[in-house]
């Protein structure tokens, strides 16, 4: 018989370049996702670079992620450190410098499968979450489309 035990939760890390826009974005989309569908797991994000750890997200993604209905002013930047490709099952890379970044530092026996964020979403593979951070607040709308399909695409493949 099966329990509680048996069933780990999906661990899953959303990484881009300053922890600040896409990928704070990405684990707010998947919370709010994996939390409608009644489905637990545990959920992250990070940034390859380390100008912004210990900061809030971009006021810019906070305002989109509030008219989604999603709250992440509480998230902190933090930085990608190699312990992530044991602690998580997926971390998924906002663009392909996030990916090669990550690479380097994934180790030899790492649990995590790595792969791009729209690498999840039919008709997608391949394609980058556009950087919204030098942009106009309307990149903002479009970053939480993307990440809102790829919250979609793990909670129907159940993370
Ligand atoms: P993110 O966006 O990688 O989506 O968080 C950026 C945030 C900060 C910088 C670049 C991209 N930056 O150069 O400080």
């Amino acid at each position: 018989m099966r329990n509680d035990s048996d069933v780990r939760k999906p661990a899953i890390l959303f990484l881009c370049l300053g922890n600040i826009c896409r990928s704070p974005l990405a684990e707010g989309a998947a919370r709010a996702a994996f939390a409608a569908a009644g489905i637990e797991a545990a959920l992250d994000s990070a940034g390859t670079g380390d100008w912004h750890v210990g900061h809030p997200p971009d006021r810019r993604a906070v305002a989109e992620a509030r008219r989604r209905g999603v709250d992440i002013s509480d998230l902190r930047a933090r930085q990608l450190r190699a312990s992530d490709f044991a602690d998580f099952d997926l971390i998924l890379a906002a663009d392909d410098t996030n990916l090669r970044d990550a690479r380097t530092l994934r180790p030899a026996n790492a649990r995590a499968e790595l792969k791009l964020m729209l690498d999840l979403v039919p008709g997608r593979t391949g394609q980058s979450v556009a950087d919204p951070y030098y942009g106009d607040d309307g990149g903002f709308a479009a970053t939480w489309d993307d990440v809102a399909a790829v919250a979609a695409a793990l909670v129907a493949s159940r993370g």
